[in-house]
Parts: structure tokens; sequence; C-alpha cells
């Protein structure tokens, strides 16, 4: 299947198709550097001219000034979006250097409060994907599936889908009800989903959105060193992106710009591809939401799908995870990773 502007389709779970590549908004407010509303709100228009019309945003992201910025997009075209938001994280990403904590929270009252408050930022009467955004360990996960199932029944979400669960509790919240989706971080330098939760989600026939799916940026070779990462930038938080790891690091760029070269291709889009080759491998549907604030972007990434390697270039680009330095996150808990 194709969409309207002959975009290939992908199926999440058993019944939600959306476009083989989507767009994830979250650093169209402040999180890897400063942005520009106009631009952002251009870019995010060309996502839908180009066919890449499976939108991912989350209540907390730019404390719900990103939610409001795809209201705009909505506005009078939300018959052409397939509409992602989450709740669950408590805090501000972008809070975070100056000493913010994020806490998890998936109680029910919490979820019940989270969508209408969704709602009524994005301007809209439904989510087409809503997800659990991280576990509440306090919280058992069935009361807080429960609690998003009841959010079906009531017309306010069409599906629904966990962020960063291990594969356990994938398998208690689909006792619960249908899940479409896990998003998970997935990319060349993140595979640790791959030991059991895209299994998982491919056993249990859920679709997989990996986040971050170009590094955060990293594999695209745009970020050689700290001093391209502004002051606020989220990135300098984590333990890749410090001193030592990020010159480290830019040894997996290398292999990947090497692919890119051999392909005609761009690192971002030997990324992509890569992605897609992995989760046909693992027989599970998958479309990755890469970010950008720029509308020429979109078009490259897009262009991905377009990007056939080859087993040895695939095999190159595996070997290359094993040279990463650094954790995902300080607090692996706070992922999967840390909880299987
Ligand atoms: N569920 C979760 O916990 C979670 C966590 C993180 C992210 N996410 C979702 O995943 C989405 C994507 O993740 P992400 O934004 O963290 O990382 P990403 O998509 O891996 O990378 C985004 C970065 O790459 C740059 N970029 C994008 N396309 C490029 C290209 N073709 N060439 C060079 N640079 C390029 C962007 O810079 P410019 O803006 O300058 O182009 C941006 O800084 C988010 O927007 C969010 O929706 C979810």
């Amino acid at each position: 299947m194709t969409t309207a502007n002959s975009v290939p389709t992908i199926q999440l779970g058993d019944e939600l198709t959306v476009s083989a590549i989507g767009f994830g908004a979250m650093a169209l407010t402040p999180v890897y550097g400063e942005v520009d509303d106009s631009e952002s709100l251009a870019t995010l228009h060309r996502c839908l001219d180009v066919g890449v019309t499976f939108i991912d945003t989350a209540n907390v992201y730019g404390g719900g000034n990103n939610e409001r910025l795809i209201a705009k997009l909505l506005d009078d075209r939300r018959d052409e979006v397939t509409l992602a938001t989450k709740f669950g994280i408590v805090g501000n990403p972008a809070d975070r250097e100056s000493g913010g904590q994020l806490n998890a929270r998936g109680d029910a009252a919490y979820v019940r409060q989270s969508i209408d408050e969704s709602l009524q930022r994005l301007q809209t009467d439904v989510v087409d994907l809503y997800y659990m955004h991280r576990r509440d360990v306090k919280v058992p996960i069935e009361e807080t599936v429960g609690a998003m199932a009841e959010l079906v029944t009531a017309g306010k979400v069409r599906h629904l889908g966990l962020s960063e669960v291990t594969a356990e509790e994938l398998r208690a919240a689909v006792a619960v009800h249908p899940i479409a989706a896990v998003q998970s971080e997935w990319s060349i330098w993140s595979r640790d989903v791959e030991a059991s939760v895209v299994p998982a989600a491919a056993e249990l026939r859920v679709g997989f959105v990996p986040y971050s799916p170009l590094g955060r940026g990293f594999l695209t070779g745009t970020v050689r060193s700290a001093a391209d990462l502004s002051s606020t930038d989220f990135r300098r938080t984590m333990p890749r992106f410090s001193e030592g790891a990020l010159d480290a690091n830019l040894a997996v760029v290398e292999v990947v710009k090497a692919v890119a070269e051999q392909q005609g291709a761009t690192p971002a889009q030997v990324a992509l591809a890569w992605l897609r080759h992995r989760a046909e491998q693992f027989g599970v549907g998958s479309a990755p939401i890469p970010g950008t604030r720029r509308a020429s972007r979109v078009e490259e990434n897009l262009g991905s799908l377009s990007v056939e390697l080859t087993p040895e270039q695939l095999d190159t680009l595996d070997a290359a995870a094993a040279a990463v330095t650094g954790q995902r996150f300080t607090d692996l808990t706070w992922v999967s990773a840390g909880r299987e």
C-alpha cells in the first residue's frame, strides 16, 4: 500500500496503518537547540505535503507547547494526520541540565486527566495512537493499560502504544488490551532492544516505532564535538555525548559515512535504511520517526526508503554498534534495558 503521495505504508499491530516513515516533533520545541515556530510549522506542513503523515508528539515536550504547535497543523489538516501523543513523564526534559528531575506516572487518574489535557492542547477529539511514555514501576502495568483501554471505549483514543517497556511488561499489557506499537530507542548505536523487546513485539504482532533513529542526530555526522551543542542542549546530559565518549563514538559515524558514500546516499538515509532492513529481518512492522527542524531534511529522510543496503554493508553497520562508548541514559532503569 502507499499513501496519496506514493509513500509506502506499514501496518502496526493488526489495525493501524501509518506512513513507512513518520515524523518526531520533539525537537520542534527546544531540546536540541533553538527553534523558530514558523519554520517548525512549515516543516510539519512539508511532512504532510510529501506523505509523511505519522506525526509524533507528547504531553511533556515543551511543557505542552509541542502539542499546541501540532494543533496549528491539525487546524485544517486533521484528516491527513495519524496523530500519536504520550503521557507518563512528569517534568520537562529541557530542565534536566538545571537539575530538574523526570518521573514516571501511570496511575489511572493521571491517565484520564492526561488525555483530556492533550486533547485540549491539540484541539482535536481523538488521538490515533496514545502511548504510555514511561513505565511507572509503582503502579501495576495492568492498571495503566486498563485505564488506557477505557479511553478507547470512550472514543478519545483509537490505538494504544507503550514506550520503553520490557518484553515482560509488553506481554502483561497485551493480556489487558491489544497494543499497536512499542516506541523505544533503536538505531545503529542503540541496539539493546534487539535482545528481547523487538522479538517479543514480532511474536505478539505488535508494531515497533524506533525513536531517535538518527541517534539524536549524531549518526548524521553533524555533531563532531561538544562545542557543536548549545549550553542548553539536552544531549549534554547524556553519557554518549560527554567529552571523551563523544570523540570515541565518532568512529561509528565514520562507518555510516563510508557506507553512505558507497551508496551515493546521505548518512541519515543510511541510518534509516539500516533500521528498515533490521525490522524486516525481525519480521516486525516498523516506522521510524526521525525529527528535524528543517523541511528539506524531511524529504532527505524520506529518501531512505529507496536505499537498499547490501548484506556486506549491513554487517559492517551491525558491527559498528560494538564500538559505542557510553550508555543511552545515566539511569538505565528509565528505559527498558535497565529493567530486563
Ligand atoms: N518515546 C521516547 O521516550 C522518545 C525519546 C526521544 C525521542 N522520541 C521521539 O522520537 C523522535 C525523534 O527522535 P530525536 O529527535 O530524539 O532524534 P533523531 O530523529 O535521531 O535525530 C534528530 C536530530 O537529527 C538532526 N537531523 C534530522 N535529520 C537530519 C538529516 N537528514 N541530516 C542531518 N541531521 C538531521 C536534527 O537536527 P535539525 O533539527 O537541525 O535538522 C535533530 O537534531 C522525537 O521527535 C520524538 O518524537 C521519543
